[in-house]
């Protein structure tokens, strides 16, 4: 295969940058400059640390191309974890809520997994709600903007199946020691969790109560160190717990679910 006449000076760019992975990095800015003419300006931004998926337009997660905008968290390969143990938990044809749902990923993966009877999607960012409505409308999968469950229509209060909600988990004090790409480049409602981290995720189970059918499952994704804590946040709220852990992916996925 040919290669584009400045591969290796954007390699060498790249690689002093820190770009771990210089190569494959400059094929895909390669790719995704047109006109060609953008290629140096990919690179100058990549070099001063946007995120790479936010030049591309896209991430990969599942296996599936997610359109992520700038702003909008990008999809983390960790969170597959979540999304194969709320699925593994869940039947075919069930009713499915993709709650901070960001680019809408974990619902797209879930479509197409799940096969749901309703699925939906909601965010509280504007252009979280934006990006999730692209890459959700082919499926006509609608994406609602608000805080948490007040963005979902009221008559679906009771009857989830699966509530999925990756919210934000990082304890306050440690949002400034995230790598800047997230730091700066991401929302900051996307990363804060409050002071332990588990802010919105305790607001999530409480409300998890109300909107989930009888055996219905929350599924949230949290780090190591807060599954203690959130397993006696669900336990305490009558739902019952599960854990999940993946050494390969560094990922934890917590699952409560509601009796009956
Ligand atoms: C860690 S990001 C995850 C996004 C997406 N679920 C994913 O895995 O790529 C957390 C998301 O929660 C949203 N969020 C934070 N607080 C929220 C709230 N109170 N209500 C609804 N969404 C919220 C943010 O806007 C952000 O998109």
């Amino acid at each position: 295969m040919k290669r584009h006449p400045d591969r290796s000076a954007v390699v060498t760019r790249l690689r002093a940058a820190g770009c771990v992975f210089a190569e494959d990095e400059a094929d895909l800015l390669i790719s995704a400059a047109d006109p060609p003419e953008r290629l140096a300006d990919l690179v100058d931004r990549r070099a001063a640390g946007q995120p790479l998926e936010h030049l591309l337009g896209w991430a990969e997660f599942c296996g599936l191309r997610v359109g992520v905008d700038p702003g909008v968290f990008v999809p983390r390969a960790r969170t597959a974890l979540l999304v194969s143990a709320a699925a593994a938990a869940t039947r075919p044809g069930a009713a499915v809520l993709d709650l901070c749902c960001g680019s809408g990923a974990a619902a797209l993966v879930l479509a197409g997994r799940l096969r749901p009877r309703w699925l939906a999607a909601a965010d509280l960012d504007p252009a979280a709600v934006a990006c999730a409505r692209r890459n959700l409308a082919h499926l006509g999968v609608p994406v609602y903007q608000g805080d948490l469950f007040d963005a979902v229509p009221p008559e679906r209060r009771g009857r989830l199946d699966l509530v999925v909600a990756n919210a934000p988990y990082v304890p306050t004090e440690a949002v400034p020691l995230l790598p800047p790409e997230a730091r700066l480049h991401e929302a900051p409602v996307a990363l804060d969790g409050g002071r332990d981290g588990l802010a919105v995720l305790r607001r999530v189970a409480r409300g998890a109560v109300d909107w989930l059918a009888p055996g219905g499952h929350l599924a949230v994704e949290v780090s190591g160190r807060q599954v203690d804590a959130y397993r006696v946040v669900l336990t305490g709220l009558g739902l019952v717990p599960s854990v999940v852990h993946d050494e390969d992916l560094d990922a934890t996925a917590v699952l409560g679910r509601r009796p009956g």
